[in-house]
């Protein structure tokens, strides 16, 4: 894993494609937590080796301040991507945190680009290592995606490929990662369900899919808010302006924030102060009772507040 990124906050993970200098060239200051250069679908065949270049030249000469900075290979069924990752990680300076491998279907696919990363590390003497950040779009995938996610030490992330997902177990749809009006709830929640179990239960950060229209910002809003509710880091974002929302969803409000110090204060207090055998485990919050899976919960809301830059209410406390 890169030290440097592991506990970074993935609430928008911009992709941009790697064979447009233009694009890559606005793609630092847009407001996004994580970029991830495209050398795959968002890039044509024929221009897919020139990027190679483009996505190097990207990483050392601009100044990408705190984002995570990752890079999309192609899946390990084409003829590129061996090339892809040699070329990039070989000449990419260490501001490179993770390479993104997609469709895998199988933990031996994270191992082999674990061992390839490896070589390449010890042929170059690459400072830091690079993370892995795994994304499932196929049914062999999500079938797979515990042994996945345990697969390599290098793995930071993992991610979700609606688009790809619907096509791999054919579902009726045209356009991935929306919600689907005719099912009666959420066509995708066993699938965000069980990558975020996985995810979860090996330590990594867990990122929703594209929302690939475009122009409907509250239809994203809406829809972002489901995997944030489930648990959800961040969301892949395919345009500038979906960085603004999904950021905001992403992001624990004032209230929500402020509430989460004060459980952490009065738990703290409660279950420290008092004399041997008056200090308590459980304690009333207002009117409800907290304890130490409360302490937990509000652990979670204060290192996301924090991450994302915020500070307690100076009315409150
Ligand atoms: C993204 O890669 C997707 O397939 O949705
Ligand atoms: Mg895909």
């Amino acid at each position: 894993m890169s030290e440097r990124s592991r506990n970074l906050p993935r609430r928008s993970c911009l992709s941009v494609p790697g064979s447009s200098e233009k694009m890559l060239g606005k793609a630092p200051n847009l407001g996004a937590d994580m970029v991830v250069l495209d050398l795959e679908d968002a890039v044509a065949p024929l221009e897919k080796e020139p990027a190679r270049d483009k996505v190097v030249k990207a990483i050392n000469d601009l100044d990408w301040g705190d984002t995570v900075l990752c890079v999309r290979v192609n899946a390990w069924d084409t003829q590129w991507t061996y090339r892809d990752v040699v070329h990039v990680v070989e000449n990419a300076s260490d501001r490179l945190d993770e390479i993104m491998l997609p469709k895998v279907q199988s933990a031996a696919e994270v191992q082999a680009l674990d061992l390839l990363l490896t070589q390449i590390e010890l042929t170059t003497g690459r400072k830091s290592q690079v993370g892995i950040e795994a994304q499932i779009e196929t049914a062999r995938g999500l079938i797979n995606v515990d042994d996945i996610c345990a697969a390599s030490p290098r793995l930071e992330t993992i991610i979700f490929g609606p688009a790809d997902f619907a096509a791999s177990t054919e579902m009726p749809v045209l356009t991935g990662g929306v919600q689907v009006a005719e099912y009666p709830g959420d066509h995708f929640h066993y699938v965000f369900s069980k990558i975020l179990m996985a995810g979860r239960a090996n330590g990594l950060q867990v990122i929703d899919g594209p929302y690939l229209k475009i122009r409907e910002l509250d239809a994203l809003r809406d829809y972002a808010m489901r995997t944030r509710i489930l648990g959800y880091d961040g969301k892949w974002a395919l345009h500038p302006d979906q960085v603004t929302v999904i950021n905001e969803v992403f992001t624990p409000t004032q209230e929500q924030f402020d509430r989460a110090i004060d459980i952490l204060e009065a738990y703290e207090k409660a279950t420290t102060e008092g004399d041997p055998g008056e200090r308590k485990g459980a304690v009333m919050f207002g009117d409800e009772m907290i304890d130490e899976a409360s302490r937990k919960m509000a652990t979670k809301f204060l290192t996301r507040g924090e991450r994302a830059g915020m500070s307690r209410s100076a009315d409150t406390g």
